[in-house]
């Protein structure tokens, strides 16, 4: 591929998706779009680049980013944000005596942090009403967290046999989340470069392992966007390797109690 075309297509990408990519991730846009380029035709991945740079076709976009983005989730990832939700944020819920308490997890990929999110409350028996939102810009991974049917092979990546038999009746293709857990949660499409008000804000925000893709300034962009869906408050989980260092003066950092770090919003 001409070095012309994969600049331009890294400034689309980025345009569309946040997404940043360096110089030397030319085998990866390769590699991620030869299969849309074979579905649709074209004799090489460049030949594609060139009709999407070149039309306003936004099933194409669609295909094309979906491809670029990485779904890469677990059962319980890192563990310490579900034990706090134990220790800490549930707990504090009751304590505040809300009603009903709103979890959003941005960036959700295939929904195994929503669902274990909805597993931790189940098994805390929360006496609120817990509403957990997912959301993608990736259409496939959305349409796979609705279906909430998963194989052995991604089951197996942090979930106990336990949680397995007690949460997944067998489906067709693999296990399907049970109404008991997937009635808490909703998910839908959306790109984190658009982020619009809501009139309902969160109690609690998981966004982990996605702001690692972008520029620092489009990270400080979304940072303060989500501290606006947020209550007065309220909390950001991010990966267990980000920070909001330099990126936001609108949270404090607090150390939990499980381990890791959550950024509570200030007043
Ligand atoms: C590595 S996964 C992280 C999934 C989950 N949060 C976790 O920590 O296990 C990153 C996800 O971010 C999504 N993503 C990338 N750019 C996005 C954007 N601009 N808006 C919303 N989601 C985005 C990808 O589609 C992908 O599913």
């Amino acid at each position: 591929m001409k070095a012309e075309t994969f600049d331009r297509f890294c400034a689309f990408l980025e345009q569309h998706s946040g997404i940043l990519l360096s110089r030397d991730k030319q085998y990866l846009v390769e590699t991620r779009l030869s299969r849309v380029a074979r579905s649709k035709g074209h004799a090489s991945v460049e030949s594609l680049i060139e009709t999407l740079l070149s039309r306003r076709d936004r099933m194409l976009a669609r295909d094309v980013v979906d491809a670029m983005t990485t779904n890469e989730t677990l059962w319980f990832r890192d563990g310490y944000p579900f034990a706090a939700l134990e220790k800490k944020f549930f707990p504090e819920a009751v304590a505040a005596k809300k009603a009903t308490y709103r979890i959003w997890s941005a960036a959700c990929s295939t929904g195994q942090e929503a669902f274990s999110i909805s597993i931790t409350a189940e098994e805390q028996r929360v006496p609120f009403n817990l509403e957990i939102v997912g959301t993608d810009i990736s259409e496939a991974v959305v349409e796979k967290a609705r279906q909430g049917v998963f194989d052995d092979l991604s089951l197996g990546r942090g979930l106990s046999p336990e949680r397995k038999r007690q949460y997944f009746v067998k489906a067709n293709d693999g296990w399907k989340i049970s109404p008991q857990i997937s009635r808490r949660t909703q998910f839908r499409v959306g790109n984190l470069l658009e982020l619009r008000p809501e009139s309902r804000r969160y109690d609690l925000v998981f966004c982990r392992n996605v702001l690692i893709y972008f520029s620092r300034e489009t990270k400080a962009k979304i940072i303060d966007r989500i501290a606006d869906t947020l209550v007065p408050g309220g909390y950001l989980i991010l990966g267990a390797s980000e920070s909001l260092t330099q990126l936001s003066d609108r949270f404090t950092p607090e150390r939990l109690p499980t381990g890791g770090t959550a950024y509570r919003l200030k007043s």
